[in-house]
């Protein structure tokens, strides 16, 4: 089929657009292999880390036995690299065959036998961005069937090797036939990366009805330089980003990559609590089978979770910038609670900032603030108290603020 028969079924399908899975009403939460893992694809130099099915199967068993899944950490995600480089003769992609000789639905059933699910990868356009078989328009029906007879529960569609009027047809129909399986699979779009990530180049309202979220930005990478890099794009467009996010559709800055080599403790508590404030994706690629303890303690923070995933779904904002490089973020939450992140952009040593809540636009009343990496509660709070924070340089102090009446809800 061509473009333009492509286009003309598109005008013709009735009630066109709308994604209609119901999925992720909260931001997703599981592990991605992409940052950590990349294209390793030699699996007889480096057996345990190549992109294979033994990978994903052990990342499956450590979500499953190490308290993850409990926490909501239920994704596994296979990101580029997993395909053979040619399509069958059927025209349907397969995986490489010495590095998934059990087929992606074995692997599928695996991962549903743990009570986890699974995520794939595929790229509108000719090619993915490392040169595997791309889905071009003719084959994204085709695409989208063979995801879901596999049992895949999520996909992730990029957009390397195509222009902006086949991303332009290709991300709503990929929307589309994902619908027409019957199979509720979630729906990531890196389109709004493709296209500089703002209006009026990106029309977020439309892409809230055809993706449950969307890459807007630049990969992250294991520095503390990209994860400062990437808030800071959020939060400088923020007015335009942050109406975009709600329950089934949500701006994703990316992966946590907590646990690698490129962040200091109090830097990985910062990604954790931005993140969180952010109601972005929580989707580890780290090393699950050898994480540190410390890195553990900070992605199982069962507040910071419950904070990213408070069911209002509102993604929070910077709400100040001060000259001596402190950073003020706010997320409000259910039950009249709020979150607050005072983060550091200092590099000297641990700051003194103060401030009162009336400042930070909270209403007049009394309110309690549990730290949330320090497991301490601070009661007697009013709106016009001064209080004061120790942020260590390049960290955090994350609060989780509640009237004083109000019930504690998340530990
Ligand atoms: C793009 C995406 C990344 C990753 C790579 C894989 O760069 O943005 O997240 O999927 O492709 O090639």
């Amino acid at each position: 089929m061509g473009y333009f028969q492509v286009f003309l079924l598109l005008a013709l399908i009735p009630g066109s657009t709308g994604l209609d899975n119901g999925l992720l009403r909260t931001p997703p939460m599981g592990w991605m292999a992409w940052e950590r893992f990349r294209c390793d694809i030699d699996c007889r130099k480096d057996p345990t880390n190549c992109i294979s099915e033994k990978l994903f199967r052990d990342m499956a068993d450590r979500l499953s036995e190490d308290g993850w899944r409990e926490l909501g950490y239920e994704y596994v995600m296979i990101d580029d690299c997993w395909m053979s480089m040619q399509r069958g003769s059927d025209g349907r992609l397969q995986p490489d065959p010495d590095r998934f000789p059990g087929g992606i639905a074995n692997l599928a059933r695996y991962i549903h036998d743990r009570g986890l699910k699974l995520g794939i990868y595929a790229d509108m356009g000719s090619a993915t961005c490392m040169g595997f078989p791309g889905t071009t328009l003719d084959k994204v029906e085709l695409d989208a069937q063979t995801f879901a007879s596999w049992g895949v529960d999520y996909l992730k569609f990029d957009g390397c090797h195509s222009n902006a009027i086949e991303q332009s047809i290709g991300y709503p129909l990929m929307s589309k036939a994902l619908n027409w399986t019957g199979r509720p699979i979630a729906y990531s779009c890196s389109l709004p990366a493709y296209l500089g990530g703002l209006p009026p180049n990106v029309n977020y309202s439309y892409l809230g009805n055809i993706c449950n979220l969307w890459r807007n930005y630049d990969d992250i990478e294991d520095s503390w330089a990209s994860v400062k890099s990437i808030l800071d794009w959020y939060s400088t467009n923020q007015d335009d980003l942050q109406p975009a996010a709600g329950p089934g559709h949500w701006n994703d800055p990316d992966m946590l990559i907590i646990g690698n080599f490129g962040l200091s403790l109090d830097q990985a508590q910062a990604q954790m609590a931005l993140w969180a404030i952010m109601a972005a994706p929580l989707v580890m690629s780290n090393d699950l089978r050898t994480l540190s303890a410390d890195a553990r303690a900070i992605l199982q923070n069962r507040v910071a979770i419950g904070i990213n995933q408070d069911p209002r779904g509102i993604q929070g904002r910077r709400l100040l910038q001060e000259l001596g490089h402190i950073e003020v973020y706010w997320r409000p939450l259910s039950h009249s609670a709020n979150a607050l992140v005072f983060l550091s952009l200092r590099q000297d040593m641990p700051y003194l900032y103060r401030n009162s809540l009336a400042n930070l636009n909270f209403p007049a009343g009394s309110f309690e603030a549990y730290d949330v990496f320090s497991g301490k509660t601070l009661s007697g709070l009013t709106d016009h108290t001064i209080f004061t924070v120790s942020i260590n340089p390049s960290g955090v102090v994350m609060w989780y603020v509640y009237p004083q009446q109000g019930v504690f809800r998340y530990v």
